[in-house]
Protein backbone atom coordinates (compact mmCIF):
# COMPACT_ATOMS: atom_id res chain seq x y z
CA UNK A 1 0.00 0.00 0.00
CA UNK A 2 1.30 3.41 -0.66
CA UNK A 3 1.39 5.42 2.34
CA UNK A 4 1.86 8.46 1.24
CA UNK A 5 -1.74 10.00 2.61
CA UNK A 6 -0.90 8.89 5.45
CA UNK A 7 1.53 11.26 5.80
CA UNK A 8 -0.35 13.97 4.76
CA UNK A 9 -0.42 16.70 7.17
CA UNK A 10 -3.50 18.08 5.86
CA UNK A 11 -5.58 14.50 7.12
CA UNK A 12 -6.10 13.05 10.28
CA UNK A 13 -6.12 9.59 10.13
CA UNK A 14 -8.96 7.62 13.06
CA UNK A 15 -8.58 3.93 13.41
CA UNK A 16 -11.62 2.86 14.71
CA UNK A 17 -10.72 -1.29 14.49
CA UNK A 18 -9.34 -3.77 11.54
CA UNK A 19 -11.79 -2.95 10.00
CA UNK A 20 -12.56 0.17 10.27
CA UNK A 21 -10.46 3.86 9.64
CA UNK A 22 -11.46 7.50 8.36
CA UNK A 23 -9.67 10.36 7.18
CA UNK A 24 -10.48 13.83 8.14
CA UNK A 25 -8.64 17.42 7.21
CA UNK A 26 -7.48 19.28 9.87
CA UNK A 27 -10.34 21.14 11.37
CA UNK A 28 -8.39 24.70 10.72
CA UNK A 29 -8.22 23.69 6.94
CA UNK A 30 -12.41 23.19 6.90
CA UNK A 31 -13.03 26.22 8.45
CA UNK A 32 -11.01 28.47 6.71
CA UNK A 33 -12.57 27.94 3.42
CA UNK A 34 -16.21 27.98 4.69
CA UNK A 35 -15.58 31.44 5.88
CA UNK A 36 -13.66 32.51 3.02
CA UNK A 37 -16.12 31.10 0.55
CA UNK A 38 -18.87 32.72 2.09
CA UNK A 39 -17.18 36.01 2.02
CA UNK A 40 -16.63 36.13 -1.53
CA UNK A 41 -19.82 34.19 -2.49
CA UNK A 42 -22.55 36.67 -0.86
CA UNK A 43 -20.10 39.56 -1.20
CA UNK A 44 -20.18 40.05 -4.88
CA UNK A 45 -22.89 41.49 -7.03
CA UNK A 46 -24.91 37.96 -8.13
CA UNK A 47 -24.93 36.20 -4.75
CA UNK A 48 -24.52 32.56 -4.24
CA UNK A 49 -24.11 29.53 -1.24
CA UNK A 50 -21.95 26.74 -2.41
CA UNK A 51 -24.21 23.74 -2.08
CA UNK A 52 -21.39 21.79 -0.41
CA UNK A 53 -22.47 23.42 2.45
CA UNK A 54 -25.69 22.71 3.21
CA UNK A 55 -24.57 19.36 4.42
CA UNK A 56 -23.77 19.71 8.25
CA UNK A 57 -25.57 16.93 10.39
CA UNK A 58 -29.01 18.44 10.73
CA UNK A 59 -28.74 19.27 6.29
CA UNK A 60 -27.82 15.85 5.83
CA UNK A 61 -30.58 14.64 7.82
CA UNK A 62 -33.04 16.67 6.47
CA UNK A 63 -31.88 15.30 2.86
CA UNK A 64 -32.51 11.86 3.86
CA UNK A 65 -36.05 13.19 4.64
CA UNK A 66 -35.97 14.58 1.15
CA UNK A 67 -35.39 10.97 -0.26
CA UNK A 68 -38.48 9.69 1.44
CA UNK A 69 -40.90 12.65 0.27
CA UNK A 70 -43.59 11.72 -1.97
CA UNK A 71 -42.93 13.91 -4.83
CA UNK A 72 -39.10 13.29 -4.67
CA UNK A 73 -39.20 10.87 -6.97
CA UNK A 74 -35.42 9.95 -7.71
CA UNK A 75 -34.43 8.22 -4.62
CA UNK A 76 -37.51 5.71 -5.41
CA UNK A 77 -36.55 5.06 -9.25
CA UNK A 78 -32.79 5.04 -8.85
CA UNK A 79 -33.38 2.38 -5.98
CA UNK A 80 -35.84 0.43 -8.56
CA UNK A 81 -33.42 0.48 -11.70
CA UNK A 82 -30.06 -0.74 -8.90
CA UNK A 83 -32.24 -3.72 -7.82
CA UNK A 84 -32.38 -4.75 -11.57
CA UNK A 85 -29.04 -3.65 -12.09
CA UNK A 86 -27.71 -5.47 -9.27
CA UNK A 87 -28.45 -9.33 -11.30
CA UNK A 88 -26.95 -8.01 -14.16
CA UNK A 89 -23.70 -6.41 -12.99
CA UNK A 90 -22.06 -9.94 -12.56
CA UNK A 91 -21.64 -9.63 -16.07
CA UNK A 92 -19.10 -6.60 -15.88
CA UNK A 93 -16.56 -7.28 -13.18
CA UNK A 94 -14.30 -10.21 -14.16
CA UNK A 95 -12.06 -9.42 -11.24
CA UNK A 96 -12.45 -8.03 -7.53
CA UNK A 97 -13.51 -4.08 -7.09
CA UNK A 98 -12.98 -2.07 -4.42
CA UNK A 99 -16.65 0.50 -3.99
CA UNK A 100 -15.79 3.93 -4.17
CA UNK A 101 -18.83 6.31 -3.85
CA UNK A 102 -19.12 10.09 -3.78
CA UNK A 103 -21.36 11.65 -1.86
CA UNK A 104 -22.52 8.42 0.42
CA UNK A 105 -24.55 9.81 2.62
CA UNK A 106 -26.21 7.65 4.67
CA UNK A 107 -25.27 4.57 2.40
CA UNK A 108 -28.57 3.30 1.49
CA UNK A 109 -28.46 2.50 -2.06
CA UNK A 110 -24.94 1.65 -1.73
CA UNK A 111 -26.33 -1.59 -0.15
CA UNK A 112 -27.51 -2.55 -3.62
CA UNK A 113 -24.27 -2.82 -4.70
CA UNK A 114 -23.16 -3.94 -1.78
CA UNK A 115 -25.44 -6.89 -1.79
CA UNK A 116 -23.62 -7.84 -5.21
CA UNK A 117 -20.25 -7.26 -4.32
CA UNK A 118 -19.87 -9.14 -0.96
CA UNK A 119 -21.90 -12.02 -1.85
CA UNK A 120 -19.54 -12.33 -5.13
CA UNK A 121 -16.08 -11.39 -3.92
CA UNK A 122 -14.19 -13.04 -0.56
CA UNK A 123 -13.80 -9.24 1.13
CA UNK A 124 -14.89 -6.33 -0.06
CA UNK A 125 -13.13 -2.89 0.50
CA UNK A 126 -15.27 0.24 0.61
CA UNK A 127 -14.41 3.81 0.28
CA UNK A 128 -17.42 6.43 1.03
CA UNK A 129 -16.52 9.99 0.24
CA UNK A 130 -18.87 12.49 2.19
CA UNK A 131 -18.04 16.06 3.49
CA UNK A 132 -20.51 15.35 6.07
CA UNK A 133 -19.51 12.69 9.41
CA UNK A 134 -22.98 11.30 8.34
CA UNK A 135 -20.58 8.89 7.10
CA UNK A 136 -19.11 7.50 10.12
CA UNK A 137 -22.95 6.38 11.95
CA UNK A 138 -23.68 4.91 8.45
CA UNK A 139 -20.54 2.58 8.34
CA UNK A 140 -20.80 0.99 11.94
CA UNK A 141 -24.09 -0.22 10.74
CA UNK A 142 -22.44 -1.43 7.57
CA UNK A 143 -20.36 -3.51 9.46
CA UNK A 144 -22.49 -4.96 11.01
CA UNK A 145 -24.73 -6.59 8.46
CA UNK A 146 -21.81 -6.86 5.77
CA UNK A 147 -19.25 -9.52 7.70
CA UNK A 148 -16.49 -9.88 5.00
CA UNK A 149 -16.80 -5.76 4.43
CA UNK A 150 -13.98 -3.37 5.46
CA UNK A 151 -14.44 0.72 5.21
CA UNK A 152 -12.09 3.86 4.91
CA UNK A 153 -14.02 6.58 5.06
CA UNK A 154 -13.00 9.67 3.88
CA UNK A 155 -14.68 12.75 5.02
CA UNK A 156 -13.74 15.29 2.86
CA UNK A 157 -15.07 17.21 -0.78
CA UNK A 158 -15.03 15.02 -3.48
CA UNK A 159 -11.93 16.32 -5.49
CA UNK A 160 -10.05 15.60 -1.82
CA UNK A 161 -11.52 11.91 -1.93
CA UNK A 162 -10.63 11.83 -5.68
CA UNK A 163 -7.10 12.96 -5.04
CA UNK A 164 -7.02 10.38 -1.66
CA UNK A 165 -7.87 7.57 -4.16
CA UNK A 166 -5.22 8.40 -6.95
CA UNK A 167 -2.08 7.61 -4.78
CA UNK A 168 -3.63 5.05 -3.28
CA UNK A 169 -2.96 1.65 -4.56
CA UNK A 170 -3.29 -0.69 -8.10
CA UNK A 171 -6.24 -2.01 -6.67
CA UNK A 172 -9.36 -2.08 -9.17
CA UNK A 173 -12.15 0.80 -8.45
CA UNK A 174 -15.92 0.78 -9.19
CA UNK A 175 -16.63 4.47 -8.61
CA UNK A 176 -20.38 5.15 -7.84
CA UNK A 177 -21.80 8.28 -8.40
CA UNK A 178 -25.34 8.59 -7.43
CA UNK A 179 -28.56 10.68 -6.63
CA UNK A 180 -27.83 12.64 -9.91
CA UNK A 181 -25.90 14.62 -7.76
CA UNK A 182 -23.48 15.47 -10.56
CA UNK A 183 -26.59 17.73 -11.92
CA UNK A 184 -25.54 20.52 -9.40
CA UNK A 185 -22.58 21.23 -11.29
CA UNK A 186 -22.32 24.04 -13.74
CA UNK A 187 -22.19 22.35 -16.93
CA UNK A 188 -18.21 23.44 -16.99
CA UNK A 189 -17.57 22.43 -13.75
CA UNK A 190 -19.32 19.30 -14.57
CA UNK A 191 -17.22 18.57 -17.66
CA UNK A 192 -13.65 19.21 -15.59
CA UNK A 193 -14.95 17.04 -12.39
CA UNK A 194 -15.58 13.63 -14.89
CA UNK A 195 -12.44 14.61 -16.30
CA UNK A 196 -10.55 14.67 -12.70
CA UNK A 197 -12.82 10.71 -12.46
CA UNK A 198 -11.06 10.17 -15.66
CA UNK A 199 -7.55 10.77 -14.48
CA UNK A 200 -8.07 9.19 -10.91
CA UNK A 201 -9.25 5.65 -12.82
CA UNK A 202 -6.80 2.97 -13.71
CA UNK A 203 -7.59 1.10 -16.86
CA UNK A 204 -9.90 -1.33 -16.41
CA UNK A 205 -11.54 0.58 -13.26
CA UNK A 206 -15.42 1.34 -13.64
CA UNK A 207 -17.69 4.27 -12.98
CA UNK A 208 -21.25 4.09 -12.84
CA UNK A 209 -22.83 7.49 -12.72
CA UNK A 210 -26.61 8.50 -11.93
CA UNK A 211 -28.79 10.91 -13.48
CA UNK A 212 -31.95 12.61 -13.73
CA UNK A 213 -33.78 12.85 -17.10
CA UNK A 214 -36.27 15.53 -18.27
CA UNK A 215 -39.76 15.62 -17.94
CA UNK A 216 -42.65 16.92 -17.27
CA UNK A 217 -42.07 20.38 -15.68
CA UNK A 218 -44.92 20.23 -13.24
CA UNK A 219 -43.20 16.91 -11.94
CA UNK A 220 -39.71 18.32 -11.77
CA UNK A 221 -41.07 21.75 -9.83
CA UNK A 222 -42.61 19.62 -7.46
CA UNK A 223 -39.83 16.98 -6.92
CA UNK A 224 -38.16 20.64 -5.48
CA UNK A 225 -40.12 22.31 -3.65
CA UNK A 226 -42.75 19.39 -1.77
CA UNK A 227 -45.66 20.44 0.07
CA UNK A 228 -44.71 18.90 3.46
CA UNK A 229 -41.87 21.79 3.20
CA UNK A 230 -39.14 19.65 3.86
CA UNK A 231 -37.26 20.80 1.00
CA UNK A 232 -37.82 24.63 2.30
CA UNK A 233 -36.14 23.69 5.25
CA UNK A 234 -33.36 22.28 4.27
CA UNK A 235 -32.38 24.67 2.02
CA UNK A 236 -32.77 27.69 4.72
CA UNK A 237 -30.50 25.33 6.83
CA UNK A 238 -27.68 26.88 5.21
CA UNK A 239 -28.44 30.53 6.64
CA UNK A 240 -29.01 28.25 10.37
CA UNK A 241 -25.13 26.53 9.68
CA UNK A 242 -23.83 30.27 8.66
CA UNK A 243 -25.49 31.84 12.06
CA UNK A 244 -23.90 28.71 14.22
CA UNK A 245 -20.61 28.69 12.63
CA UNK A 246 -19.72 32.00 11.34
CA UNK A 247 -20.98 34.12 13.59
CA UNK A 248 -23.94 35.48 11.45
CA UNK A 249 -27.62 37.03 12.48
CA UNK A 250 -29.62 35.67 9.58
CA UNK A 251 -33.38 35.66 10.65
CA UNK A 252 -34.59 33.00 8.66
CA UNK A 253 -38.43 34.22 8.85
CA UNK A 254 -37.26 36.99 6.33
CA UNK A 255 -36.87 33.97 3.63
CA UNK A 256 -38.32 31.80 1.96
CA UNK A 257 -37.80 28.62 -0.66
CA UNK A 258 -37.85 29.40 -4.53
CA UNK A 259 -37.50 26.97 -7.00
CA UNK A 260 -38.13 27.03 -10.48
CA UNK A 261 -37.38 24.74 -13.80
CA UNK A 262 -35.45 26.76 -16.61
CA UNK A 263 -36.76 24.66 -19.29
CA UNK A 264 -33.99 26.00 -21.69
CA UNK A 265 -30.91 25.45 -19.27
CA UNK A 266 -32.48 22.37 -18.63
CA UNK A 267 -32.18 22.47 -14.83
CA UNK A 268 -34.21 23.33 -11.68
CA UNK A 269 -32.77 26.56 -10.20
CA UNK A 270 -33.24 27.03 -6.40
CA UNK A 271 -32.57 30.25 -4.61
CA UNK A 272 -33.06 31.45 -0.87
CA UNK A 273 -35.58 34.88 -1.32
CA UNK A 274 -34.96 37.87 0.97
CA UNK A 275 -38.83 38.90 1.91
CA UNK A 276 -37.70 42.25 3.04
CA UNK A 277 -35.13 44.94 2.83
CA UNK A 278 -32.02 43.91 5.28
CA UNK A 279 -28.87 43.41 6.25
CA UNK A 280 -27.04 40.89 7.41
CA UNK A 281 -23.67 40.81 9.42
CA UNK A 282 -21.38 37.59 8.94
CA UNK A 283 -18.33 38.34 11.68
CA UNK A 284 -16.24 35.22 10.60
CA UNK A 285 -16.41 36.28 6.93
CA UNK A 286 -16.35 39.95 7.58
CA UNK A 287 -18.96 40.72 5.96
CA UNK A 288 -22.15 42.86 6.05
CA UNK A 289 -24.53 41.54 3.60
CA UNK A 290 -27.07 43.92 2.24
CA UNK A 291 -30.12 42.35 0.62
CA UNK A 292 -33.25 43.71 -1.00
CA UNK A 293 -36.98 42.31 -1.05
CA UNK A 294 -37.33 39.93 -3.80
CA UNK A 295 -33.56 39.63 -3.81
CA UNK A 296 -32.44 35.90 -4.71
CA UNK A 297 -29.47 33.97 -3.42
CA UNK A 298 -28.75 31.26 -5.32
CA UNK A 299 -27.76 27.56 -3.51
CA UNK A 300 -28.55 25.03 -6.40
CA UNK A 301 -28.78 23.91 -9.58
CA UNK A 302 -30.13 20.51 -10.24
CA UNK A 303 -29.62 19.49 -14.25
CA UNK A 304 -31.53 16.96 -16.32
CA UNK A 305 -30.80 14.73 -19.34
CA UNK A 306 -31.47 13.77 -22.36
CA UNK A 307 -30.11 10.37 -23.00
CA UNK A 308 -27.90 11.58 -26.27
CA UNK A 309 -26.78 14.53 -24.58
CA UNK A 310 -25.60 11.90 -20.97
CA UNK A 311 -24.11 9.49 -23.50
CA UNK A 312 -22.25 12.73 -25.68
CA UNK A 313 -20.70 13.73 -22.36
CA UNK A 314 -18.89 10.63 -21.34
CA UNK A 315 -17.90 9.71 -24.78
CA UNK A 316 -16.18 13.52 -24.96
CA UNK A 317 -14.58 12.59 -21.71
CA UNK A 318 -13.01 10.04 -22.95
CA UNK A 319 -15.12 6.92 -20.90
CA UNK A 320 -15.94 3.94 -23.20
CA UNK A 321 -19.82 3.03 -22.24
CA UNK A 322 -20.96 -0.14 -21.26
CA UNK A 323 -24.60 0.19 -20.45
CA UNK A 324 -27.35 1.91 -19.19
CA UNK A 325 -30.66 1.31 -17.31
CA UNK A 326 -33.95 3.25 -16.81
CA UNK A 327 -36.88 2.66 -14.96
CA UNK A 328 -39.97 2.12 -17.11
CA UNK A 329 -41.52 5.84 -17.21
CA UNK A 330 -37.84 7.05 -18.37
CA UNK A 331 -37.72 9.21 -15.19
CA UNK A 332 -33.89 8.58 -13.97
CA UNK A 333 -31.20 6.61 -15.39
CA UNK A 334 -27.46 4.65 -14.32
CA UNK A 335 -24.78 4.25 -17.03
CA UNK A 336 -21.82 2.37 -16.63
CA UNK A 337 -18.69 3.45 -17.97
CA UNK A 338 -14.69 2.01 -18.17
CA UNK A 339 -11.84 3.58 -18.97
CA UNK A 340 -9.55 1.42 -21.35
N1 LIG B 1 -28.66 15.80 -5.97
C1 LIG B 1 -29.99 16.21 -5.53
C2 LIG B 1 -30.82 16.61 -6.73
O1 LIG B 1 -30.37 17.39 -7.52
C3 LIG B 1 -29.86 17.32 -4.53
C4 LIG B 1 -31.15 17.94 -4.05
C5 LIG B 1 -32.37 17.40 -4.02
C6 LIG B 1 -31.27 19.24 -3.53
N2 LIG B 1 -33.27 18.30 -3.49
C7 LIG B 1 -32.63 19.42 -3.19
C8 LIG B 1 -30.38 20.27 -3.32
C9 LIG B 1 -33.07 20.60 -2.64
C10 LIG B 1 -30.84 21.45 -2.76
C11 LIG B 1 -32.19 21.61 -2.43
O2 LIG B 1 -31.90 16.12 -6.90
Amino acid sequence: MNNSFQKNKEYKKFVVDSRLQYFKPHATKIEKTFSEEISSSLGTGSKSIHPKFFYDKKGSDLFEKICAVPEYYPTRTEISILKRLQSELDSFLDVDFRLVELGSGSSTKTRLILDFLTSSQKTTEYFPIDISEILTESSEELLNDYKNLSITGIIDTYEGGLEFLKTYDDKNNLIIFLGSSFGNFSPIDGYKFLEKIYATMKPGDLFLIGLDLVKDKVILESAYDDSEGVTAKFNLNVLSRINDELDADFNLNNFSHHSIYNEKDQRIEMYLKSLVDQSIIISKSDLELKLQKDELIHTEYSHKYRLSQIHDLLDDVGFELKHTWFDEKKYFSLTLVSKN
